[in-house]
């Protein structure tokens, strides 16, 4: 069946279907007059609301209630260190570092080494350790504010996050892991009891302050069901409900079906791939083009499925009246594939090299960013 899709927080497979995940997740679409509240707040909209990048939510409006009160939020986001970074990562790290710089939010930024390790990415628990370190060379490249920021890995951390684990495990039944994820008995029990530490850096910002503090997540929208628990259980242990914020997941560059992924180098851009691999897995991306020249100046091709539209739509296009010509010029077919690839290409380089220097000096800050027991 072609509209067969799944997204789990393990796995995204088929073509995604985001308006069926709202009424299956149960979460609110972003709507105009919430965007107008947000631009209002911020002073500007992101692109990436603009185009519907980010497009669901849940008490995104709590928020912004909180907000116009001159109540403190703060922000939580994550990553599972599993592999190098893509930009498929970098979507919900460009947004939050805009939200922490419109609204000045402290971020809490979660690394699940532990779940690498238990979601078997890794025979030995040091080495998802390891990447995670890596990856959080990335996330200090982003720009994210050292005084408004506290990078953590599970192993580091768990004497801060377990007290607040074991409230929220003790609320989560096995029947709900197998209702939400699909576990059954063959599942280990670390895989199990995993939501709950997931769960902890919603009520953190509150247990700290020992007052009411809102919690808004950036995430792909493929993490809501760790959230949907969290939610369920906050109210029985004394914490606010945190809200939510999802993003549409980048597709692959190798074309329709399935996010990017780590294990499919060629399906997406890493921060440390050389520029030249880059470039070609650029000029090797599926486009919504025709097969002949001839037929695309003739006939027009068809942005809605081409993988480098999306990165122009997704990221590296922020000014909507170029993006509207691209488009235009595409389905027209004055515009060739090769010229478009060219002129993204233009773009991802000037990122990459500006991101891989940032990269580079983040190894020195470090100290900056992180939180340990
Ligand atoms: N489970 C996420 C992953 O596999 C990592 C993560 C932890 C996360 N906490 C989060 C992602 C909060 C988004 C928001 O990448």
């Amino acid at each position: 069946m072609p509209d067969e899709f799944t997204v789990t927080p393990w796995e995204v497979r088929g073509q995604v279907d985001y308006d069926r995940l709202v009424t299956q997740f149960g979460t609110e679409r972003i709507t105009p007059p919430l965007l107008d509240r947000i631009q209002k707040a911020a002073g500007e909209l992101h692109p990436m609301l603009r185009r519907g990048v980010f497009y669901s939510h849940r008490d995104l409006n709590w928020i912004l209630d909180e907000h116009s009160k001159g109540t403190p939020w703060a922000l939580y986001t994550g990553r599972g260190p599993s592999s190098g970074i893509h930009i498929g990562h970098m979507l919900p790290w460009f947004f939050t570092k805009w939200l922490q710089d419109r609204f000045g939010a402290t971020l809490y930024f979660q690394i699940t080494d532990d779940e690498k390790f238990l979601f078997k990415d890794f025979e030995d628990l040091g080495q998802a350790t390891k990447v995670g370190y890596e990856n959080i060379l990335d996330i200090i490249a982003m720009g994210f504010d050292p005084k408004r920021t506290r990078i953590f890995l599970d192993t580091e951390y768990i004497h801060h996050l377990y007290p607040i684990a074991v409230e929220v495990a003790k609320r989560i039944t096995f029947s709900t892991t197998q209702a939400v994820f699909g576990f059954e008995k063959a599942n280990n029990v670390g895989e199990i009891f995993y939501t709950s530490i997931q769960a902890v850096p919603c009520f953190l910002p509150t247990a700290e302050a020992g007052r009411e503090v809102p919690v808004l997540i950036p995430c792909g929208i493929d993490q809501d069901p760790h959230f949907r628990i969290a939610r369920d259980v906050a109210p029985r242990i004394g914490y606010p409900k945190p809200a939510l914020i999802h993003n549409k997941l980048l597709p692959s560059l190798l074309g329709p079906g399935g996010k990017m992924s780590a294990s499919v180098p060629e399906s997406s851009i890493f921060t440390t791939d050389s520029l030249k691999d880059a470039k070609k897995k650029i000029s090797n991306a599926f486009t919504g083009g025709r097969a002949t020249v001839e037929e695309q100046r003739r006939l027009g091709a068809d942005p809605t499925f081409c993988s480098v539209f999306a990165f122009y739509n997704f990221v590296f296009e922020p000014d909507d009246r170029h993006l509207a010509e691209v488009e235009r010029t595409c389905r027209s077919g004055e515009r060739l594939c090769g010229d478009c690839k060219l002129e993204l290409w233009g773009k991802v380089e000037g990122f990459l090299r500006r991101h891989k220097e940032a990269r580079e000096k983040a190894k020195d800050r470090v100290e900056d960013f992180l939180v340990r027991d």
